[in-house]
């Protein structure tokens, strides 16, 4: 059986006073949420510290938004994954679109984050996704292919079981458009027959796959009902303690 999970990327948004209040409110409603369902808050750098005194001990595991392509040294402004697990991090997410469109992440830069954050012992949340033009040109499968063999050929199976991938379409992304169940299960399925390709149908089975764009409590059901959506990338709506709990709900 394939995890469920429901993971916040809280981009950046609210203060750390705000953060720390967000996340006490996150784990007080996690007691609804059926313990098959993991939670995972992605939050700024600057909250990992505070916000994981918070999480510690809780089912509400936490994650980084990036973390830097190099393991040490002159690098000024960057973030380490050894910086990230000091802090309590269990995941980062990686490759969020708008770290490839906004600040020139490459899937080459992002082989060796992923290097990184595996050695360390982080699980990585790698988010692939087409934007509009994309879409509209029909090239969507071969986007979403591309970014997900660039990098994952370069990871064994074994790789793969601290590997989750989310699937976003640009497009969906903070724009109140969703993909419909069809479109985004059409793609899920076609990303594990790519995984299916590179490791086998086994891993690719055990792999889960997250959809995230303008996700919401009205329409995670739908999406989560889908055979291949195993949960989802929540970015406004994580800024809710009810609407995240909401969406982790809809299983
Ligand atoms: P959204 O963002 O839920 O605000 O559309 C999702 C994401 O970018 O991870």
């Amino acid at each position: 059986m394939r995890k469920h999970i429901v993971a916040g990327n809280w981009k950046m948004n609210t203060t750390v006073p705000e953060g720390v209040e967000l996340a006490k409110a996150v784990v007080a409603k996690s007691v609804e949420v059926p313990s098959d369902v993991e939670l995972i808050i992605g939050t700024p750098f600057t909250h990992l510290y505070p916000v994981n005194e918070v999480v510690a001990g809780t089912r509400v595991a936490l994650s980084a938004e990036n973390c830097a392509d190099h393991a040490k040294g002159a690098y000024t402004g960057e973030i380490s994954v050894d910086m990230l697990t000091s802090v309590g991090c269990q995941y980062t997410i990686l490759g969020h679109s708008e770290r490839r469109q906004y600040y020139g992440e490459t899937d080459e830069k992002l082989v060796e984050k992923t290097k990184l954050a595996l050695a360390a012992g982080l699980k990585v949340i790698l988010c692939v996704g087409e934007n509009l033009e994309e879409r509209e040109a029909n090239k969507h499968f071969d986007v979403c292919k591309a970014q997900t063999v660039n990098v994952l050929k370069n990871f064994t199976a074994e790789d793969m079981k601290n590997v989750v991938i989310a699937y976003e379409p640009v497009w969906a992304i903070g724009t109140g458009k969703t993909a419909t169940a069809e479109q985004a299960q059409e793609i899920h399925a076609f990303i594990r027959k790519t995984l299916a390709d590179l490791f086998g149908a086994e891993v690719a089975d055990q792999v889960s796959i997250l959809y995230g764009g303008s996700c919401k409590p009205s329409n995670a059901k739908e999406l989560f009902a889908c055979p291949d959506i195993d949960g989802g990338l929540i970015g406004g709506a994580a800024l809710k303690a009810d609407d995240f709990i909401g969406i982790a709900l809809s299983f």
